[in-house]
Parts: C-alpha cells; structure tokens; sequence
C-alpha cells in the first residue's frame, strides 16, 4: 500500500492553476491514500479547497487540521464543519472523526490536530506573538496568561482523545502511524537543522501528546510507532526511542510538495 505524505501546503496563497498542477503531480503517484497533516488552507475556503483536491486524487484523503485551518473563524465551528463533510464525502476523511483505519493487516493509522501546548520553552519569558492569536475565534482577546491555559487545554484534548484511540488501534495492529499538525517532542521541533530555542517552543511543539507517546510505546517495545507532522516547515527525522520516530516535514508557501511516498506493509 503506497501512501503519498503532504504537510503545510497552504492552499490559499495559491492560483486556482497552480492548485490543479500541484493535485495533477500527487494524482500521478497513483497513491491508494494521502496522508494530510494540516495547514491546507483557511477556514473561509478549507472545505472547497479539500473537496477540489478530493476530486482532482481520487483517493481517501486522511487529514489532520492546523493552526492556520481555523483563521478568520473558529475552532469550534472549523472542526464541526469538517467533522460533517467527512461524514458524508467518501474520500474526505477527517482522523479525529474516523478513529482507527486499518491500513493493512500489521498496521492501523490514527491522528488529531494537536496544538502548541505552552509547556516546552519558557512561554513565560517568550516575546512571540503569532498570527494565531488575533485571527483564531478562542484565542483573541486573551492576557498572556490566559493564552496559556487555553493553548494547554488544547494539548490536553489531543492527549485524551490519542490515549483513547491509540490504546484501540495498539491493541489490534503491531505497527501504528499517527499524523499530528504539530510536532510533540522538542527533538521533533526542527528549525534550520537544529531544534527550536525556548522563545518558540511553546508555540511549535505539544508536549502532552509527545509524554503520551513516549509512555506508551515504553511499555511496547515490541511495537511500532511512527509519526509524521508539520507546522515547523523545516525537514528532520527525530528517533525518540527504538520504536517511535517521528518525520516532520518541509513546506514552503507558495510551492507545496510532496514529502513523501510511503510504502506501508
Ligand atoms: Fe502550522
């Protein structure tokens, strides 16, 4: 089964030509599925832009949202739309609605969001202000230490909701792939070849998600666990333990790629 990775290819800031050229190139890999970790485009047009490129692949399209899927409205809103567009669409596969998908007999795929949670670095020092905080609904309009609390609740709905999913998929299949949007270790937080400093941390990595994972495949040494995110736009494979490494991907506005084509067994 051949999986074809894409990651931060921020639709929006492209033509509608350039959109089609980009769905032609992963269409003539012929993949049997997309793998899609989030930052397709903004909320206004994420729907439209996910169905052209359903229809433009035809083939399942597994996808996580990011930060940017939800400006200009709300997280709320975004992921009730796409919730309901998976439901009814036979290729639009939103992971957190689907659950466990069975890939083949030995491997299962599972994923969620996931947020910059605030824990890595020293969110209490930081000076960084993202864009996230004035156009996303939940988290405009907050004190610093607000912020905090919301960005650690939406790390800590991620974790539950992989604990619960992840446990299912773990006990059935030997091998598990999780697509996330942000990288959930520091050692996954790549920026220029080196790991980001503690001004970033807080708002590119998802320490709750990455404290689950580690704990789990501990206890599973035999099992494998691999996962592929984004939102840093710079490339590196971080190996966290013998059983669970994890890929983030490059991306560039304006030039979206293919990552990867992954041969699933
Ligand atoms: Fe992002």
């Amino acid at each position: 089964m051949r999986a074809v990775w894409i990651t931060d290819i921020h639709l929006d800031v492209l033509s509608e030509s350039a959109c089609s050229g980009f769905f032609e190139s992963i269409a003539s890999q012929r993949p049997d599925e997309v793998f899609l970790t989030g930052d397709i485009s903004v909320a206004p047009s994420l729907l439209a832009h996910l169905r052209a490129m359903a229809d433009a692949i035809q083939a399942p399209i597994y996808f996580v949202l990011g930060n940017h899927d939800f400006y200009h409205g709300s997280i709320a809103t975004v992921r009730k739309a796409v919730s309901e567009c998976s439901r009814s669409h036979a290729l639009l596969q939103y992971l957190p609605e689907v659950g466990v998908v069975p890939l083949t007999k030995s491997t299962a795929l599972v994923g969620h969001d996931g947020w910059g949670d605030g824990r890595y670095g020293d969110y209490a020092r930081s000076s960084v202000r993202l864009s996230d905080h004035v156009l996303i609904e939940e988290l405009t309009g907050l004190t610093h230490s607000q912020l905090r609390q919301q960005l650690r609740h939406l790390g800590n709905e991620a974790t539950a909701y992989l604990r619960k999913t992840l446990r299912k998929a773990l006990d059935q299949f030997r091998r598990v792939i999780v697509l996330t949007h942000v990288p959930p270790f520091k050692e996954a937080c790549w920026y220029q070849g080196q790991v980001g400093n503690d001004e970033w941390l807080p708002f590119f990595a998802c320490q709750a998600v990455g404290d689950l994972l580690r704990n789990l495949m501990e206890k599973r040494p035999e099992q494998q666990l691999d996962v592929y995110c984004g939102h840093t736009h710079n490339p590196g494979t971080a190996h966290i333990l013998p059983n669970l490494k994890v890929f983030t991907g490059e991306a560039e506005y304006g030039a979206p790629q293919i990552n990867k084509v992954i041969e699933v067994d």
